[in-house]
């Protein structure tokens, strides 16, 4: 669809921001649903983030993705914060209103989605989440949120892993989340336990590390999740496989996370089964030789 006068602006901002594939993905859905709208990436700067936003309200543009480094930063700027979003203490899709933006975070909702997809149950599950960073923060919410029986969060430097145990159990009103240190890992008793890997270990071009080597934890799980999408398979999926889970990688929460962010910018449109299936394999063929 050519750009014209109509045409209304959405974008991504961060830095690096030239890698993304926000963009890609957007304007396949808008082309392929008929929405007159283009999508294009904003490099914005450490510290420049409010300029950003009141330019972009200004300049009337439609909504915004946010990535790294401003998904905190960009929170005292926003008229009103979802409750998730609040939750989870980041922000990354913006919505216009007409008193300036509402932030959300889809990086919960894509986990979600991208968990039921891969038939990965979370309630009444015994739950390993290894890492303690952003992405883990958005996961742990998921795990507690959707009814987790117990998670161990498990992270190379512990008080990261109980600043964030503290901080959910506070907003669930229950002592649900437990931290370990990484290598704390054979204090967990339970067997058939769900794990969700939120670190970058075993990421491109790193592809040999996982962030638990041990044969014996992989015994533990039933089901393992690895947020990480290039390579499709991590050393973590691979060892989880070969005890017996059920695995999936993170191109689907990277999908969905999309797909969320283009519903809630466009209500009354729907992403067909077919679109998803072909947003998929071009994200796929993106990240080709990464992809490994
Ligand atoms: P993101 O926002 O992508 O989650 P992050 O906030 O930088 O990224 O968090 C990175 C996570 O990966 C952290 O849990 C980090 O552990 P520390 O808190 O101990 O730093 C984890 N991580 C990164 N490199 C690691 C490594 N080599 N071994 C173990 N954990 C690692």
């Amino acid at each position: 669809m050519k750009t014209r006068g109509t045409t209304k602006v959405y974008g991504v901002i961060g830095c690096p921001v030239e890698h993304s594939l926000s963009p890609m993905m957007h304007n396949l859905y808008s082309e392929r649903t008929q929405v007159d709208m283009t999508y294009v990436p904003f490099r914005v700067e450490e510290g420049c983030v409010g300029d950003a936003v009141r330019g972009a309200y200004a300049l009337n543009i439609g909504g915004l993705n946010v990535t790294v480094p401003h998904k905190q930063a960009v929170m005292e700027y926003l008229a009103e914060i979802d409750e998730d979003a609040r939750a989870i203490g980041a922000v990354n899709t913006l919505v216009r209103t007409e008193s300036g933006y509402r932030g959300y975070n889809t990086d919960a909702e894509g986990l979600w989605r991208a968990m039921q997809g891969a038939g990965m149950q979370i309630r009444e599950q015994v739950c390993i989440l290894i890492g303690a960073g952003g992405a883990a923060k958005a996961a742990a919410y998921v795990l507690a949120r959707e009814g987790a029986r117990k998670v161990y969060v498990l992270n190379r430097s512990v008080e990261k892993a109980q600043q964030l145990a503290e901080e959910i159990n506070r907003h669930m009103q229950q002592e649900l989340l437990t931290a370990l240190p990484l290598h704390a890992w054979d204090q967990i008793g339970e067997t058939g336990c769900l794990a969700v890997q939120t670190t970058s270990v075993g990421m491109f071009p790193n592809m040999d590390a996982a962030p638990i080597e041990d044969a014996a934890f992989y015994q533990k799980l039933s089901h393992a999740f690895d947020v990480v999408y290039t390579p499709m398979e991590t050393q973590f999926m691979k060892r989880a496989r070969a005890a017996g889970a059920v695995v999936c990688n993170g191109l689907d929460m990277l999908l969905y996370q999309g797909i969320v962010a283009y519903e809630l910018w466009n209500p009354e449109v729907v992403i067909s089964p077919s679109l998803i299936a072909e947003a998929r394999e071009l994200l796929k063929r993106c990240l080709g030789g990464k992809a490994g």
